[in-house]
């Protein structure tokens, strides 16, 4: 899997072709071998109003070697100007969607025809994420589960269900204990909700999709975390084997999943970034911006999984291609950006580790 991984990430080089050639021969001996770790992913927030063309976002995604986008809703736009691109889609419902999806399977069908159906498979929609961080609590929760599965019925009668999985993306306040990781565990009052959806993720062979935020564990608790655990800077691990918080965010969240009899449910990183502006001294600056990531790139990019899932691909996602002007909430919310509205770099980052 190492030997594949390297090899993928080889393209910008002269020995492409025959790495690719090698990586054939590789995965037709190795069952596990999969082709999704080979690149990074990058949300693509439109909340501004003053964003470049779908059309010259996709180009950017292409110049840069950023392998997977994610939206938020289905932008019709959006999913055509990321057509034959070879970059892998994460869709989103908008959470207002859920009731009536929930409520009815010919409404969930008709979402499918009319935002999913008309894309795929020119553009390569793999995940549709349904609501965004619906749990713990939202007016939404108790659509969730019933959505998801009349998405899934969607799909199946169109027999679609084996190339787009359906999943939802949850905030790790999800969790009720996050430390030591071991001991992670869900929230008890979401917990039949978490077994009925994992259950369905298990059975469907969907991915878990989470938002792994060091940098707001870190703001809200600056003594007892170090900004070098936050930023991938600790060289040694910590009295509980971490050298990081993104892997023992990760890891808590598993361990939660296992408490619940599931071990088998990948997880992806759906969002994790950090702002460049909004809170200077309480760290949300470029410099930590840069560092943090860089390094999470070059860590997921490494293949090096986390210490619970060591060497398995990890697929993720930076929070956000754009610094969003019209982002609600905290002022940070709307640095997150790699990019200015004006496609200018607001740090230099490497796309491919
Ligand atoms: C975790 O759950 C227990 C109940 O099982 C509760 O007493 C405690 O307050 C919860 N902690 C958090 C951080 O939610
Ligand atoms: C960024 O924030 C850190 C604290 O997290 C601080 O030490 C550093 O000086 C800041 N850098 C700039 C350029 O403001």
């Amino acid at each position: 899997m190492k030997i594949c991984y390297v090899n993928f990430r080889d393209r910008n080089s002269s020995h492409f072709i025959s790495s690719m050639l090698f990586i054939l021969f590789l995965c037709t001996e190795l069952a596990f071998c999969g082709t999704e770790a080979e690149a990074i992913g990058v949300c693509y927030g439109r909340l501004g109003d003053n964003l470049p063309s779908p059309v010259e976002v996709a180009a950017m995604y292409t110049s840069n070697r950023i392998g997977k986008m994610r939206i938020y809703d289905a932008d019709q736009e959006t999913l055509k100007a990321f057509q034959n691109t070879g970059i892998e889609v994460t869709v989103g419902v908008p959470n207002e969607k859920l009731p009536n999806i929930a409520s009815s399977q010919d409404i969930a069908k008709q979402w499918v025809i009319d935002n999913i159906q008309p894309h795929y498979p020119t553009t390569q929609i793999k995940y549709i994420s349904v609501g965004n961080e619906i749990l713990p609590d939202t007016p939404y929760t108790a659509n969730l589960f019933p959505a998801m599965k009349n998405i899934y019925s969607a799909l199946q009668s169109m027999d679609l269900q084996n190339q787009i999985k359906v999943s939802t993306t949850i905030p790790m306040s999800v969790l009720n204990k996050s430390y030591p990781p071991s001991a992670g565990t869900f929230s008890p009052k979401i917990t039949p909700i978490m077994q009925s959806i994992l259950n369905f993720l298990s059975q469907t062979k969907s991915p878990f999709m989470a938002d792994v935020y060091p940098y707001f564990a870190y703001v809200s608790d600056p003594t007892d975390i170090s900004l070098a655990y936050a930023l991938f800077q600790r060289q040694t691990p910590n009295e509980v084997g971490y050298k990081n918080l993104f892997d023992a965010s990760v890891d808590a969240l598993i361990y939660a999943m296992e408490a619940l009899g599931h071990s088998d449910i990948p997880i992806v990183v759906a969002e994790s970034g950090w702002p460049s502006d909004g809170n200077a001294n309480g760290g949300a600056n470029i410099t930590n911006a840069k560092i943090y990531n860089n390094n999470y790139i070059k860590h997921i990019l490494s293949g090096q999984g986390t210490p619970k899932r060591p060497n398995q691909i990890l697929e993720a996602f930076v929070f956000a291609l754009f610094n969003e002007d019209l982002k609600p909430g905290d002022i940070t919310e709307k640095h997150f950006g790699l990019f200015q509205p004006t496609k200018a770099e607001v740090y230099p980052v490497n796309f491919t580790g």
